[in-house]
Parts: C-alpha cells; structure tokens; sequence
C-alpha cells in the first residue's frame, strides 16, 4: 500500500534536529506528516519549526481536551498509514518492548493497525549494550521496522554505531529511491507572485491583499519538479523558496517589463500575481495634501501581463489566475477566452480562502476540461497543480507539434 500518511513520532535525542528536514523530504514526496513529541524531544527542537514544516499543529499531550476533541488519538492511530520514530531513543525502544503507554507516541503505537517503522539513535555503548538489543530483537520479531543505527562520528564525541540514518536515507527506505529523472528537468518557468503596488505620491500607493504565498508555493513546487525557476515578484514578506532566483518588482509596468525581458526560453509562464488592473495616471511628484472634503484620483488601465504573454506567436504554455467573490465558473471561463491563456485556476476569495491565507481550493479550466482541486494547504496544492501543468503542457505541445507535421505522419 502507498505510504500517504505519516505520523512522526520525535524522541529525545540531539538527532532531533534533523527532523525539520525529515518532515521536509517526506512532504517533497507527497507525504502528509503528522508530528508527536515526545516530552524530552522539546529540550532539542522546537514546536514551532516542526509545525511550520509540516503545516499541522504539532501533538505532544494525550490529556489536551481541544487536540482530542478535534481529532481523538484513537482516531489518528487509525489516520497513519505509518508510525515513525526518529530518532528513538533507548528509552522508547523499551516502551515499546514492554507495550507500557504512558504517553500519546507510545498509545498511538498501541492503537494503531499501522507498520511501525523505528530510527534508533543513541551513544554507541547504550546500542551494543544487552538490555537495548534484546529490546530490538523482540521489535524486530513483531514486525517493527528497525533503520539504521549507522556507525559513525556521534555527537559526544566518540565513534561506533548510533547515529540516526539520514532523513534521505529514511525516505528512501520508507518510500522508494525518489524519481530519476525529475518531470520538469530541464524545463525554464517564470512565474509572478504577490501584489502590485501602484504609487499615487511618494508615500502612498494602491495595493491588494495578496501574500504571494500561492506563487511562492508553486516556485517551489516546479523546483522540487526540477525546473529552472525565475520568480518576478510584487513586495511580499515571505521567503522565496531555496534555490529559486527572485526579480523583485514593485509595480505593474516593472511586472511586465520584466516578464517580458526575461521570457526568452520559458517554458511555461504562471501569472499567479495579483496584478493591480489599474495604476494612477499622473503620479503625483510630491506628497498630496490634505484639502476639502473629497478627493479623486484619476487612474489609467494597466496592460495585462498575461493576456501580452498568451499573445505571442512561440510564446510559453501560459496559466493564470482567477479570484473572484463570485460566479467561478463563468468569470474563469470568460478570462480564459479572453486572455487566451492555455490553464485558468480559480478560485472564489473570502470565507476564509484565497488571499493571506495558508489553505485554498480552487478550480482549473482549460480548453475541453476542468478539474476541481478541495481545500488544502498551498504547498500541496501546488504540487497538485504542477501534476496538472505538466500534463497539459505535454499534451499542448504534442497538439502543437502534430499539428505541423504532414497528415500522413499523424498517428492515434
Ligand atoms: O483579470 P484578472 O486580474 O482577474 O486576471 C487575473 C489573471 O491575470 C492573473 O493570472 C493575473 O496574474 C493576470 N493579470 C495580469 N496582468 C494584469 C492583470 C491580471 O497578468 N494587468
């Protein structure tokens, strides 16, 4: 059966400190992870990374009403397609030995149907002594998966078997070698994100409430898909993912300038920005002051950035984005005709969805199809999306080629 579903469980051992990282590579592969620490494993690392990482609340307490309340660990023992411990410690390994539970990890791995998969980690002496491998020999005989420990330099400072495998090496014991040869290798996308700001004077502009964090999100999906990725962005107070080059813009004349300078070669172009549709016609050179009762500004249309895009003869396979409070279907359907763009997700903004928020669902239209993506968090959905991009990619350019080839050369 696929591993989906994982919760993780954190013992406390200073190989802690590369769960973060464990979480992330488990995510990379479409994992959800669901992470429970143990009491000790909070002296090494810390709730609010774990939980940024994962994006779920961090679960540590058996006895916390509102946790059990929204999920009962009973429930969540049955949620995981996997327990993992990593690292666990020498202590761990005995409760689960003795089936004692005095803890939410050690319940979960009673309650649960689940494979339970361990990573030990411990001072080489404690590894070889008699009582820790009786305890892994009996874990062993009821089906636990025992990773590693690896021989090595252990953080004590001396040497021998104790340290916890890699966090890639877990993964790929746990779900198979990661693919060869990643779907966008080779391929060069552009994507914009965030807002645009529009000066009126020099201290003040218009903007929308885009947080960038859908764009960002998909950059960092096309990366770990292996593509060239150039992120034109609007001001954000987000991270740009490791590895992505980032063109900071602040309006939507430098948007489209840029775009278009840096276009040559793209593959596929993302308009995720929520471009600003108008801009002041006559920024004023100075502070405008305050005088009478009203005040109008004059504003001038905005070229579309990805309308410009989708108009070019060889341009890249083009998506774009759609917020709207209402009629989804419509409005999307109505811009992607009129823009011309290959892909239009939509999405319906309010009700706790779309902007500055983590979570979204959205819609996607293209030419003869549509598929319907349910709420989820950003960085899911974009992997999701990517899924989808490069199968209407691949299927646009095989249309486009066949296209030009003779009849006669034109297989089903
Ligand atoms: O028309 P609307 O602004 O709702 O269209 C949204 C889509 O068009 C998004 O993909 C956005 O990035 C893009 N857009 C653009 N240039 C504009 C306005 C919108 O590229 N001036």
């Amino acid at each position: 059966m696929a591993i989906s579903r994982i919760i993780l469980g954190v013992t406390g051992g200073i190989a802690a400190y590369k769960t973060p990282a464990l979480v992330r590579r488990l995510k990379d592969r479409g994992v959800e992870v669901q992470v429970v620490l143990t009491r000790s494993a909070r002296e090494f690392v810390t709730e609010t990374t774990l939980q940024a990482v994962s994006g779920l609340p961090v679960r540590d307490n058996l006895w916390d009403k509102e946790t059990e309340a929204a999920m009962g660990h009973i429930e969540l023992a049955r949620w995981a397609d996997l327990v993992l411990i990593a690292p666990a410690t020498a202590e761990i390994m005995s409760r689960l030995a003795s089936g004692s539970a005095p803890d939410l990890l050690t319940t979960l791995c009673l309650a649960t149907e689940a494979r339970i998969a361990i990573a030990p980690a411990m001072n080489h002496v404690m590894w070889v002594k008699d009582a820790v491998q009786e305890n892994r020999r009996r874990l062993e005989e009821r089906g636990v998966h025992i990773l590693g420990p690896d021989d090595g330099d252990q953080a004590c400072g001396e040497t021998g078997p104790g340290r916890m495998v890699s966090p890639d090496d877990i993964v790929a014991s746990l779900l198979g070698p990661a693919a060869a040869h990643p779907v966008l290798s080779g391929k060069s996308i552009l994507i914009t994100a965030g807002p645009t700001y529009e000066a009126i004077d020099p201290v003040r502009y218009i903007t929308n409430r885009s947080s960038g964090k859908m764009g960002y999100a998909l950059a960092a999906a096309c990366q770990e898909a292996g593509a060239d990725v150039l992120l034109v962005s609007g001001p954000v107070s987000i991270s740009p993912p490791v590895g992505v080059k980032v063109l900071p813009v602040q309006s939507a004349a430098d948007m489209h300038a840029a775009v278009h300078a840096h276009l040559d070669g793209a593959d596929i172009f993302v308009g995720a920005a929520a471009v600003s549709d108008y801009r002041v016609a006559d920024i004023s050179r100075d502070k405008i002051k305050k005088s009478g009762d009203d005040l109008s500004i004059a504003l001038a249309q905005n070229a579309d950035i990805l309308a410009s895009v989708a108009a070019l003869s060889d341009g890249p396979f083009t998506v774009g984005f759609a917020a709207e409070t209402t009629h989804l279907r419509e409005h999307a359907l109505a811009k992607l005709e009129k823009k011309k763009a290959d892909m239009i997700v939509a999405n319906l903004v309010g009700k706790d969805l779309g902007f500055d928020t983590d979570d979204n669902a959205v819609d996607v239209y293209w030419k003869g199809g549509e598929q319907s993506f349910s709420k989820r968090d950003k960085a899911m959905l974009a992997r999701d999306l990517t899924t989808l991009i490069v199968e209407r990619h691949l299927e646009h350019s095989h249309t486009a080629m066949t296209a030009e080839l003779p009849a006669t050369m034109v297989r089903d």
